[in-house]
């Protein structure tokens, strides 16, 4: 059978990805914020995923005011990096998991969850930027992606619990399939950060670290966090944040299936851009 054997949380800034692509790395601004996933990169290379379940948001790249899905699973075979202005990232194509998808679209719609299916979506730093922070600048990715877009840029947006239950049904899933594949579950974007109006530059130290704490301690009650809370307290896209708690919630404790995840690495760093960059990988015993 299919098992999560872990799930990593990374925030995603696009120039994060820039400063990968023009070789800035090293540079004085860049080099700590990398200096955090030197043991991210070393620990996948040992972890060896067959899968990731990425779930990420999509910023009006795919979507577009035209079309907004709250839920969308990524069930092609492949999709491209997306031209966000400045031509697309010079990284790989991203390989898809068509059968798993379908299982887990199954699976998740009979659970009552509503997701649109998409078969074809070009992936912009919502989803590259993680995968280039885990796996450095290889060839090609080391492994499937199952790209997972949640709709936090237009209001209503779903609630922490809602992503926190969906989590859950992905796990159930997942957990289903008929095939033995080491599978982790990846929630990104955040932490505090605030693009735009008076309060743009908005940075909560204090509440990520808070966020981090009780992600890793108590994750239902987490969830309990309303939509104002994360806005007032973590700036606008700050909401990035309730993606992680789908990724928490496909955890082996929260099924009751298991004990406390470990914590196998912990991350925190201000600022990339305008953001707060938190890390954290944690591992089903
Ligand atoms: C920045 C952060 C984001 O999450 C994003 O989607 C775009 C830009 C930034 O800090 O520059
Ligand atoms: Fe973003």
């Amino acid at each position: 059978m299919a098992k999560i054997t872990a799930s990593v949380y990374t925030s995603h800034v696009p120039a994060i990805g820039a400063a990968l692509d023009l070789g800035k790395t090293q540079e004085p601004y860049w080099q700590p914020l990398f200096k955090g996933y030197d043991f991210s990169k070393e620990w996948e290379k040992a972890q060896k995923p067959d899968v990731v379940f990425l779930v990420f948001n999509d910023h009006a790249t795919a979507f577009s005011l035209d079309m907004i899905p709250t839920f969308a699973i990524g069930t092609a075979a492949e999709y491209q990096p997306a031209d966000e202005g400045w031509g697309p990232r010079p990284v790989p194509r991203v390989h898809g998991h068509p059968e798993l998808a379908a299982h887990i679209a199954q699976s998740v719609i009979q659970d009552d969850f509503d997701l649109t299916i998409v078969n074809r979506m070009d992936v912009d730093h919502g989803l590259t930027v993680p995968l280039s922070l885990m796996f450095g600048q290889p060839e090609q990715w080391p492994c499937k992606v199952i790209p997972f877009a949640v709709n936090v840029v237009q209001y209503p947006v779903p609630s922490g619990n809602r992503c926190f239950q969906l989590g859950k049904a992905i796990r159930k899933a997942i957990e289903s399939f008929d095939e033995d594949l080491n599978v982790q579950i990846w929630g990104t974007g955040g932490m505090s950060h605030q693009l735009q109006g008076p309060r743009a530059g908005l940075i909560n130290k204090d509440w990520d670290n808070q966020f981090l704490d009780r992600l890793i301690a108590e994750p239902a009650e987490l969830a309990k966090v309303p939509h104002i809370e994360y806005v007032r307290e973590a700036g606008s896209e700050g909401i990035e944040l309730v993606m992680w708690l789908i990724a928490r919630g496909a955890m082996g404790d929260v099924a009751g299936t298991g004990p406390a995840p470990k914590v196998a690495h912990r991350f925190f760093h201000v600022p990339a851009s305008n953001t707060a960059v938190g890390h954290l990988i944690l591992e089903n015993q």
